[in-house]
């Protein structure tokens, strides 16, 4: 019987409401209820303030509010005005600048660069690996584009990086396909704060070297965190890894102003490729303005002016990186309190960097989530555990909530 009206599914698995959504709307009408000091919502993906408001970055802001119309009523160039290609190169890779051959083209966020990689480096039907603890939207982007996301096991048993599995499953799918979208989160990764170690990005890279014959990779390093990780060139030391692959293996970096500059809603973001091969880079251009032309056709010219603006001039930038280094110090200090409560409460927590997002393996997540409701507090339960959003709470919270979650579970 189907399913729909008019619209046709497309073997896709369209859920009623997003999972995230429902359960932060369950949170708001609580707090409509019972008052904001009854409430945690610890469910959001923004950098929230002490009080529950989003953090917005002013220096960011007065660029905003002085731009020109024609700084944002234009049309944008499909890849992006030149100034914002050239810049965004800067405000991604910092002093880690490759010294392969880079290209830059504007994205809406870092998802469009996500949705770009998956159509232009695999076929309909292939299969695209990531870990199993992962961003839902990599799984929805895939059954969009008809392709199949797999799932290798991040953590061994003894909460390392999961080499091993790693290679098992690039081993197992390049049996049967000749071209393979690698995606890792990192820094800070989505949803377990957990950041790649250089072994770990060596192994990474060795193993995809070792099944690459014949073979077409793309390893896309998507770094939608990486300004509120911690210190910015000590979590940009891994880019000299992407700048020494071999011809048929492609780095492509997924860049986002959501999160560092606190422009969610104005859709900047880029993708950027790095590659041995000039023509590989020409092509990255010609293939992605394509697919952005056929999707969205230009981004916002307001996100690309914003950005070149802060970097034409050294004295907003460094006003721009002191303001946000204030919110990243409190992020920092909420994901250290978190992690020593759960230490205390003898709560095991999933190996835990920095970032927006802290995960608590469990058995039923659904069940302990609808537990700890009742206490007031939302946290979104995933396939493999519960995450819990350090940016949207405080760290006074953060001090209690492993207690509730241990207590929930039990
Ligand atoms: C893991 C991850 N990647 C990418 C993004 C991209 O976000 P945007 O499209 O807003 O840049 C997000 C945002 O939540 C994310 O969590």
């Amino acid at each position: 019987m189907a399913k729909y009206l008019m619209a046709q599914e497309n073997s896709r698995i369209i859920p009623k409401e997003d999972k995230i959504f429902g359960i932060n709307k369950l949170a708001k009408e609580m707090i409509a209820k019972e008052g904001k000091e009854n409430v945690v919502n610890a469910t959001v993906g923004a950098l929230l303030d002490d009080n529950g408001d989003l953090v917005v970055l002013s220096s960011v802001v007065d660029v905003l509010k002085n731009l020109e119309p024609q700084d944002y009523a234009e049309y944008a160039p499909i890849g992006g005005t030149p100034e914002y290609r050239k810049h965004i190169i800067e405000a991604t890779f910092g002093k880690f600048k490759p010294k392969s051959h880079t290209r830059a083209l504007a994205t809406p966020g870092g998802t469009g660069a996500i949705r770009n990689t998956i159509e232009n480096y695999t076929q309909r039907g292939e299969k695209v690996l990531t870990s199993d603890w992962f961003w839902a939207p990599y799984n929805t982007i895939a059954q969009e584009l008809e392709r199949k996301l797999v799932t290798y096991t991040l953590f061994d048993e003894n909460d390392n990086y999961n080499l091993s599995s790693f290679e098992e499953k690039v081993k197992e799918i390049l049996e049967i396909q000749d071209n393979l979208v690698v995606i890792i989160n990192t820094p800070a990764h989505n949803p377990t704060g957990y950041t790649l170690t250089l072994k770990d990005w060596n192994g990474v890279i060795d193993i995809l070297k070792k099944y690459s014959k014949g073979k077409k990779i793309t390893i896309l390093a998507d770094v939608a965190y990486i300004d509120f990780a911690g210190d910015e060139d000590k979590y940009r030391e891994f880019f000299p890894v992407l700048d020494d692959l071999p011809e048929n293996i492609l780095a492509v970096v997924a860049f986002s102003m959501s999160k560092g500059f606190t422009l969610y809603g104005l859709r900047g973001g880029a993708m950027i490729c790095i590659t041995k091969n000039e023509d590989v880079a020409e092509e990255f251009v010609l293939v992605n303005s394509f697919s952005a032309r056929a999707s969205w056709s230009n981004c916002p010219r307001a996100a690309m002016k914003v950005l070149s603006s802060i970097y034409e001039d050294e004295a907003l930038l460094a006003k721009v990186k002191a303001e946000r280094k204030k919110f990243c110090d409190m992020l920092v200090k909420r994901g250290k309190a978190f992690e020593q409560a759960a230490v205390e409460a003898g709560l095991k927590t999933v190996p835990f960097d920095s970032g927006f997002f802290i995960s608590i393996p469990c058995k039923d997540p659904d069940a302990v989530g609808k537990e700890l409701q009742k206490s007031g507090i939302f946290a979104v339960p995933l396939a493999k555990g519960l995450r819990i959003s350090v940016a949207s709470i405080s760290e006074e919270l953060c001090k209690t909530i492993p207690a509730k979650v241990k207590a929930a579970m039990s």
